[in-house]
């Protein structure tokens, strides 16, 4: 894991994950390129009245610098979901947090569902799931892998399976237990060929699905053609703008909800 990698949480409280296994290539350019744009969007001109600096731009996480095992169907999710849901009585967040479930007669469950998955253990998905929960704001960044995600990321949002089953098997869970509220995702996909009607279309309902989980709106997605060598997008000014322009929308919602 790279020492960035370490810690992802961050002031701006937008994650940013590039998730192409080829480094340096168009996904890790656009995951750049939004980052800056957010920082603009959060500084939202203020930096020509008093000079703030560059200190908000969202550091960019590679997948690829984390080993996340894929789920293998378990249900301990599911059944954490219910011991929960089935508690005696309500649980306080710390009760939930503090691994405390068993006084609460909830016997054998742990405490943070998604960080109690047996696959947290040993691998490095718990640092992830945890900043998909507290972020405010995602920028997902992918290539296209036969018309889907690259298994590297598909992994990660099998994984979404934790937040789900709460989700499902215990509605309400997420906001009084994560405190999960209008969090957004943006996607941005590149793709190499230039045609293709539903070129996108798996990896997009992939997507909505998995992170229904953590109640994630998905804005307008970035959908981006032709890019295929590990240098096409960085040649082509225009879409270097777009996706610009699309960090800068994230950018002021995020300075939005810090301002109210
Ligand atoms: C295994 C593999 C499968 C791919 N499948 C598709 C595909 O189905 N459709 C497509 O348009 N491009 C496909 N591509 C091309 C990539 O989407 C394209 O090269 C993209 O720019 C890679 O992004 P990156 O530079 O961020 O790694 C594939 C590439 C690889 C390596």
């Amino acid at each position: 894991m790279s020492p960035q990698a370490a810690s992802l949480s961050n002031q701006a409280n937008c994650l940013v994950l590039s998730c192409s296994p080829r480094a340096g290539g168009n996904s890790d350019t656009a995951a750049r390129l939004f980052s800056e744009g957010c920082a603009q969007g959060l500084r939202g001109g203020r930096e020509e009245k008093d000079g703030e600096g560059q200190e908000k731009s969202p550091p960019v996480f590679f997948l690829r610098d984390f080993a996340v095992e894929p789920c293998i169907a378990c249900d301990t999710c599911g059944k954490i979901a219910l011991l929960l849901k089935n508690a005696n009585h309500q649980l306080t967040l710390r009760e939930f947090a503090g691994n405390d479930l068993e006084r609460t007669g909830a016997r054998n469950a742990f405490a943070h569902p998604a960080f109690h998955c047996p696959l947290t253990q040993s691998d490095a998905s718990a640092l992830l799931l945890r900043a998909f929960v507290e972020a405010s704001s995602i920028c997902l960044v992918s290539p296209v892998y036969f018309y889907h995600l690259p298994a590297m990321c598909k992994a990660l949002l099998d994984r979404m399976q934790t937040f789900w089953r709460l989700k499902t098997l215990f509605p309400g869970s997420g906001k009084r237990l994560f405190a999960l509220q209008g969090k957004t995702c943006r996607v941005i996909l590149v793709a190499g060929q230039k045609q293709g009607r539903k070129l996108f279309a798996g990896a997009l309902l992939s997507l909505k699905y998995s992170l229904s989980g953590i109640d994630a709106r998905l804005p307008e997605p970035l959908l981006l053609r032709a890019l295929d060598a590990p240098d096409d997008l960085s040649r082509s000014p225009e879409l270097m703008e777009l996706i610009r322009a699309y960090g800068r929308e994230a950018g002021a919602e995020l300075r939005a909800l810090q301002e109210n």
